[in-house]
């Protein structure tokens, strides 16, 4: 399936996006590890989802999705049953090192697997802090998916660890709380940057015992005595699908969106930040909160930007974001510098080689960097060519952006990709304004 879009007219409107998929992805783990339905309302139901939500039903979870709305019958941690098969994990990262933490702390032996391009991606970044709490779990040769989980001995609880993780991740780290539940005592986690604390905010609405410093760099849990209390809420949109809609605003010439009830927890809004730093008009209101999560709705109007520098914490604030940033760097005055980000190279593509060399194909000056890149924004792309998203939905969405604003369309021929992680995509554009081509 190919996607080719273009629009002749600014973006106008208003919209709501599905839910955050790091959200649904954890309440969906979280709700079968507690006891009692969950109702979850705004679920993304996508790609990555439905490879968790396959995974828990494979481990008797039962669940109906109906529209956006999931119920799901939590077990208890010592209700899921091992799996007959290997769990397949899709391309979905999140999926994998999620559920080998919860199995992990809930002794559910069995195996993870996923995509060839999912078993490229290193997992003994989880593998080695599970082992150091006792978990009896292996990496295929290179550190990398299958990953096999054993079973040990019925009522030995794992042993809580204190850890110092060498780069921030949010999926590491959450890895490592949802085993911790399962521990004797508790577990302290150190980062060098403030990864999304999601897990720490839901884990702490469902009653478990979560406290952190205020820079968002130590986090320690206790485990629960009883049971954990099932969930109820209404998700907020997902932030990273938003970012998307956000850049095309600001680049389109005379734009002018809003969208509502998007998630705007500030572990996850750094692309807010760098997009003002470079001349944006973004503005954000917080109107609400849900299970600690904050709300808001955001105004963007079409903007001429200037380049900017980003690295340190921001990096890790808009860790999901590059893709489409190198976009409105390109479309900027001056230069734009990328450091700090070498975990750009493990994500569902290397970003930093994967952008270097395709975005110079639709004339952007980009110079890759061991830990980011640098681009030098010309304000304009030169389009004319078919792309290919080299499986990773971001970098397809991205592509698809440039489209709008480049001399010529710009072809995605993998468009299906995109239902990955933001199914609603071009009805979002069509309904702003954009038109598809094909
Ligand atoms: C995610 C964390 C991030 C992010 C991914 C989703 C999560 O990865 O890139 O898309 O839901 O925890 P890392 O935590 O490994 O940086």
């Amino acid at each position: 399936m190919s996607l080719n879009l273009r629009t002749s007219a600014p973006l106008r409107g208003e919209c709501r996006l599905a839910g955050d998929k790091s959200l649904s992805h954890r309440v969906a783990l979280l709700a079968a590890l507690a006891e009692g339905e969950s109702r979850i309302e705004n679920f993304l139901d996508a790609g990555v989802t439905r490879a968790m939500l396959d995974a828990l039903a494979a481990l008797g979870v039962e669940w109906e999705l109906e529209k956006d709305v999931l119920l799901l019958q939590g077990k208890g941690p010592g209700g899921l049953r091992p799996p007959g098969e290997a769990l397949h994990c899709g391309n979905s990262g999140t999926t994998l090192r999620l559920l080998a933490g919860a199995l992990a702390g809930a002794n559910v032996p069995c195996v993870l697997d996923g995509s060839p391009g999912l078993r490229t991606r290193p997992m003994d970044r989880i593998v080695k802090p599970l082992q150091a709490m006792g978990v009896p779990i292996e990496a295929a040769r290179g550190g990398t998916a299958p990953l096999s989980l054993s079973r040990r001995p019925n009522g030995v609880p794992l042993d809580a660890i204190s850890i110092t993780l060498p780069v921030a991740s949010a999926q590491v780290k959450s890895a490592i709380l949802f085993a911790a539940l399962g521990a004797d005592g508790t577990t302290t986690i150190k980062e060098p940057g403030p990864s999304r604390d999601h897990s720490e905010r839901l884990l702490k609405a469902m009653g478990v015992g979560i406290m952190r410093d205020a820079n968002n760099l130590r986090v320690t849990l206790d485990p629960p005595a009883g049971p954990m209390r099932p969930l109820r809420l209404r998700l907020p949109g997902d932030f990273s699908s938003g970012a998307f809609l956000i850049c095309a605003a600001l680049l389109i010439p005379r734009s002018d969106i809003v969208i509502r009830d998007i998630g705007l927890n500030p572990t996850r809004t750094g692309l807010i930040d760098a997009l003002i730093a470079m001349g944006a008009a973004i503005d954000s209101q917080i109107t609400g909160e849900s299970y600690g999560e904050p709300i808001g709705d955001l105004r963007v109007q079409a903007s001429k930007l200037h380049g900017t520098r980003i690295d340190g914490p921001l990096v890790v604030r808009m860790i999901d974001e590059f893709p489409i940033f190198a976009i409105v760097a390109a479309m900027a005055d001056g230069l734009s510098v990328v450091a700090d980000a070498e975990e750009l190279r493990f994500k569902e593509s290397d970003r930093i080689a994967v952008l270097s060399k395709e975005l110079k194909g639709i004339g952007v000056d980009i110079e890759e960097m061991p830990d980011g890149f640098r681009i030098r924004g010309r304000r304009k792309l030169k389009g004319g060519v078919s792309v290919k998203s080299h499986g990773d939905h971001r970098l397809g969405m991205a592509f698809c952006i440039a489209s709008l604003i480049a001399d010529e369309p710009i072809l995605l021929e993998d468009a299906e990709i995109i239902d990955q992680s933001f199914p609603e995509f071009s009805r979002h554009l069509e309904e702003l304004g954009a038109q598809v081509l094909v």
